[in-house]
């Protein structure tokens, strides 16, 4: 049955062509593996799925649905590993899930954090996160984000354009007045290295034709360098690089330091970011480096190319860090059967609390939480509540035969651009945050309620 739909859609992670995401196979009937939920999920008496000690259909039953759910031991081990395995400098990017709670756990593990707008800024900050463990990003940076960035004193801050080294000029030098004496920030230069990464064209960003930083080939990123170094306000510590996200070969990111070592190694500079991008598995089937394999396999690059080996070899994983600690928990609303065409089970979010489906064709797997361990041999597709056709959860999922309203439902892996990116398309409350642990559960963020949907209204 040729289905237009599903051929653009049902795509997932590893990408063999470039600007689409290859067609992910309907997953075969067996449950859900267990390599894409959070690491404490543990299946309890009769195939009910507990994920920190708590029951995900109780917890679903007192919170509501939609509900993301994030496993805080899993967080804080991701956490662990990258700064084991790059050291001091790694930062979480926290662009992919933020909340307080998230910026300090992720900062208590020893983490600094990326943040790329004010707004991220002033959560991390509001988290009690120091400062001079921010790394501040962004292309676009208004006067009043790079002024924010600079009273804060962030620990970094990510040079992208000339505009922008002209606006710090303005607002960090001698003519800023008394406000700019404790500024004298720690710059580093986002250079686009020119590599392509195999990954979806709205999230590859290493390309020359890109918004993003100062082109190597063209000679911008030298200017950039030599501009910021005659500038007396500011140190220039190092170069920074992001090649996209979602990838799955470090050879890649081997590349991107080939690519970037000629430039860096002249520059005698201490410090290299490479940027976020380690994928995760999505759908069974799928296999992803570790956070250790991708630091190694950078750090063996670095090596061969000839950068010092005093220099700080830096990166910014979001998506590695969260994805697979969160899962998100729906009630199944209603169950349409179209006899020769498809049975499709609507759920109670949708594209405002996972964008991800409809903006890359992103592949997902549902399962049941009361009954995790059960076969799945039902073909169904899993869509939200809103007025879209295109409004898909999961293009192909399969699920147990039992399947019926009222039940719950997860999808896996749903910890890194969900709730980061949900809106209240159709003034559908954004879904309730919760952290599980040791048998309990916390609220990170609460669930938005009809006065919130009217809170901005004049
Ligand atoms: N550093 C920079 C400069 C970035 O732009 C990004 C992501 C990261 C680090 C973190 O990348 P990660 O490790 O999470 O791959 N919304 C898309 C992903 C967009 C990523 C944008 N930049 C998605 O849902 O797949």
């Amino acid at each position: 049955m040729h289905d237009p739909f599903s051929d653009a859609l049902g795509a997932t992670a590893d990408r063999t062509f470039e600007g689409a995401y290859e067609r992910s196979p309907l997953p075969d009937e067996g449950p859900v593996d267990t390599a894409l939920l959070p690491m404490t999920a543990r299946l309890g008496v009769g195939g009910r799925l507990s994920v920190g000690g708590v029951d995900l259909v109780d917890l679903a039953d007192e919170l509501g649905t939609p509900l993301f759910v994030y496993d805080e031991a899993h967080l804080r081990d991701r956490c662990r590993q990258a700064v084991q395995a790059w050291g001091d400098g790694v930062a979480y990017a926290t662009k992919a899930f933020l909340c307080k709670a998230m910026a300090s756990l992720a900062h208590d593990e020893g983490m600094w954090l990326d943040v790329s707008t004010a707004g991220e800024l002033y959560v991390a900050l509001a988290a009690g996160v120091p400062p001079a463990r921010l790394v501040f990003h962004g292309n676009n940076k208004s006067d009043a984000e790079l002024s924010r960035a600079l009273e804060a004193g962030v620990g970094r801050l990510v040079i992208d354009s000339f505009d922008e080294i002209d606006r710090l000029c303005r607002l960090a030098g001698p003519a800023a007045g008394s406000a700019s004496d404790h500024r004298e920030p720690a710059v580093l230069v986002r250079v686009t290295p020119g590599v392509q990464a195999h990954t979806h064209e709205f999230v590859r960003t290493g390309q020359e034709d890109s918004k993003f930083g100062f082109g190597l080939s063209s000679g911008a990123a030298g200017e950039a360098v030599e501009r910021l170094r005659s500038f007396p306000g500011v140190r220039v510590v190092g170069l920074h690089a992001h090649i996209g996200s979602q990838v799955f070969r470090v050879g890649s990111f081997a590349e991107e330091v080939e690519v970037l070592a000629k430039f860096f190694t002249p520059l005698d500079l201490p410090e290299l970011c490479v940027g976020g991008g380690l994928g995760v598995p999505y759908v069974a089937g799928e296999s992803a480096p570790t956070i250790a394999e991708w630091a190694s396999t950078v750090s063996d690059s670095c090596r061969s190319v000839g950068i010092p080996a005093s220099t700080r070899v830096t990166a910014e994983p979001g998506r590695a860090v969260v994805a697979t600690a969160g899962l998100t928990l729906y009630r199944v609303g209603t169950v349409k059967e179209l006899p020769g065409i498809r049975t499709y089970v609507a759920v109670d979010g949708g594209m405002s609390d996972n964008p991800r489906p409809v903006l890359y064709g992103s592949g997902y797997e549902a399962f049941l939480p009361r009954a995790a361990d059960a076969p799945r041999p039902r073909a169904v597709r899993v869509v939200g509540k809103h007025c879209e056709a295109g409004d898909v959860v999961v293009a192909d999922a399969r699920v147990p035969e039992v399947l019926s309203v009222g039940d719950v439902l997860a999808t896996p892996v749903t910890g890194a651009y969900g709730y980061s990116m949900a809106s209240n398309y159709n003034k559908v409350p954004r879904p309730a945050v919760v952290f599980v642990a040791d048998g309990r559960y916390r609220v990170v963020v609460r669930r938005e309620d009809d006065d919130d949907l009217l809170r901005l209204d004049g």
